[in-house]
């Protein structure tokens, strides 16, 4: 892709002096013709399934608002990917409340259950258990994304949530057409469903797997969709549903406890803010490293005149960036709630300051100088997000999650639900890697009642030049493709451009550059290979990308779904 850079332009010397001063005149506060219009006029989605979009644009049709919208099209993706995200499992949602310019991150990130201690995956002789936290109910958290989207209606929705969850009933009851993806991820966790005679059920019916095009029906999780929309929070959290989830998780080695369903909470946050070039960036706090992460990349990066350098030494420090920024990710991050993560210094331009002192140009800096630390990778598709803008100009960027493809493959019967392994994103055991190579600190230790960390982005750009809605799954590579979308905004890039951008990413250990054909040139991989990057060629394009973007200028509103993957974007 080519760079683009209006920033670095020259004038041209035929422009008359008095048209600079009024360039000059139209780029001060207050002076500024690009202010954001009233409304857009028009709505967008994009999100990993066009029957989720459909869902979605069932919901807009109707007199929803982007909350209603987003609220159908996460039911509807629980039902379509189940083997990324689902009632099953929690996420993030950040909403702008465009009556009053308010934005408010919402969090239904997965809590550790009551009976959960910090060695719960140790054996007696404190070595780690395989498996125990990826597959079966011993591995999954309590769910938030029933209960997020219980309060996303309430409070900011138009629609009865009722109305907003019809679209996945429908789809649910009736059925969807079995396509590539859930068929691979089947083939991929089929051992581990062995031991999930009601997810067997569903996902091999008549005991083989299901055929390309045919309808996979779930039942019963439209009655437990069903009991949701009808009783809101407590038609999943107390009752029948609560009840099955329970005994399903109990009777198979789980620790669930009424208790831990009906005493779960959604919380409000106030999103990690930045700023780059003259973008605001509105992101993912705590327990999210994304926004944070994120944001202390940008500060390293602002220190530099990034469009005059050679692309060589351009991704050479975005990688430098990548690698300070994740190391302080394991050092440091967890649930607020149970310790002080340092999020003031991590955030400050300087402290920025300070570790671009360590950046050399000419040399990369191995991991092992910086003082210890390690994060993780993670590839595919197994999680899911969608960006949504309506009419009026209110926002949704939610990323959805159950962790692993399938989460922990296991389903209480009777409930449609297939459970998250998302307390695998928690620090099992200090210096033991997890499904995505992450190691942690005590920061992330587990603890009852709290939140494991997570990667997951969901984030607006805003500029004189307009929004962008954006985020991706994609495990802890989430914030590095967030950052290099970032830049292509910045550099003028627009959604198409987005969510194709050849990627890269580093997360300071393993000491190694991933990066995807054609992110380098040949003389790039030399360059940085001189410099003592160590890279790694993947072998297949990684990330899941949905964006929304709406230019203030010309009132275009646009949308992308990335292309590695069978995601739409649609514009009304
Ligand atoms: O919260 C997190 O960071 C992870 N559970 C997200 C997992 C993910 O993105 C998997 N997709 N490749």
């Amino acid at each position: 892709m080519k760079p683009r850079h209006p920033q670095a332009r020259r004038w041209p010397r035929h422009v008359p002096f008095a048209a600079l001063c009024l360039v000059f005149l139209a780029s001060l506060p207050g002076v500024q013709a690009a202010q954001a219009p009233a409304r857009p006029g028009k709505a967008a989605i994009a999100a990993a399934h066009p029957l989720a979009v459909a869902a979605g644009e069932e919901v807009l049709a109707a007199g929803g608002n982007a909350f209603d919208a987003a609220v159908a099209v996460s039911a509807a993706l629980a039902v379509v990917e189940p083997y990324a995200s689902g009632l099953g499992g929690g996420g993030f949602w950040l909403l702008h409340v465009a009556d009053g310019q308010r934005d408010v991150f919402i969090d239904g990130r997965e809590v550790a259950p009551g009976a959960a201690t910090a060695t719960m995956y140790l054996d007696a002789r404190g070595e780690v258990i395989k498996g125990a936290s990826i597959s079966g109910p011993l591995a999954a958290g309590i769910p938030g994304e029933p209960a997020a989207l219980a309060h996303i209606a309430e409070h900011y929705g138009r629609l009865p949530l009722a109305r907003s969850l019809a679209p996945a009933i429908r789809l649910a009851g009736e059925g969807i057409p079995v396509h590539e993806r859930l068929q691979m991820g089947l083939r991929f966790r089929r051992p581990a469903m062995e031991a999930s005679p009601a997810l067997l059920e569903v996902f091999y019916p008549g005991g083989k797997p299901p055929a390309a095009g045919s309808l996979l029906r779930q039942p019963d999780l439209a009655t437990t969709l069903h009991r949701l929309g009808r009783e809101g929070f407590d038609g999943f959290y107390r009752g029948p549903t609560a009840a099955a989830l329970v005994e399903g998780v109990r009777a198979a080695g789980g620790i669930w406890s009424l208790e831990d369903l009906a005493g779960y909470r959604v919380l409000e946050r106030e999103p990690v803010r930045g700023d780059y070039r003259g973008l605001r960036l509105t992101s993912a706090p705590l327990p999210s490293a994304g926004g944070i992460g994120l944001v202390n990349m940008l500060n390293i990066l602002a220190g530099y005149r990034l469009e005059q350098l050679e692309p060589a030494v351009r991704k050479h420090l975005l990688i430098e960036a990548m690698r300070r920024a994740y190391r302080d990710r394991s050092l440091y991050l967890g649930d607020p709630a149970f310790s002080r993560p340092p999020v003031e210094q991590l955030l400050s331009p300087f402290y920025a300051a300070g570790q671009r002192v360590s950046i050399r140009l000419d040399r990369a800096t191995p991991s092992e100088v910086l003082a210890p630390g390690a994060a993780g990778g993670g590839t595919g598709s197994d999680t899911t997000h969608f960006s949504i803008l309506d009419a009026e100009g209110n926002r949704v960027a939610g990323t959805l999650s159950i962790n692993t493809w399938y989460g922990a493959a296991f389903m209480p019967p009777g409930t449609g639900v297939l459970l998250n392994n998302e307390m695998d994103d928690f620090t099992i055991k200090p210096g033991v890697a997890n499904a995505y190579e992450l190691l942690g600190a005590a920061a992330n230790n587990i603890a009852p009642g709290k939140r494991m960390l997570s990667s997951m982005t969901p984030s607006f750009l805003e500029s004189e030049r307009g929004v962008a809605i954006l985020g991706t799954p994609g495990g802890s590579r989430i914030i590095t493709m967030v950052l290099l979308a970032t830049l292509d905004w910045a550099d003028g890039g627009d959604a198409h451009s987005m969510v194709a951008l050849r990627r890269f990413h580093h997360q300071f250990h393993p000491d190694v550059v991933e990066y995807e054909v054609g992110a380098f040139s040949e003389a790039e991989v030399a360059a940085l290979e001189a410099l003592g990057h160590r890279l790694e060629l993947g072998t297949r394009g990684y990330g899941n990308m949905n964006v929304v973007t709406w230019d203030y200028a010309t009132g275009k509103v646009d949308a992308a779904s990335d292309p590695r993957s069978a995601g739409e974007a649609q514009v009304y």
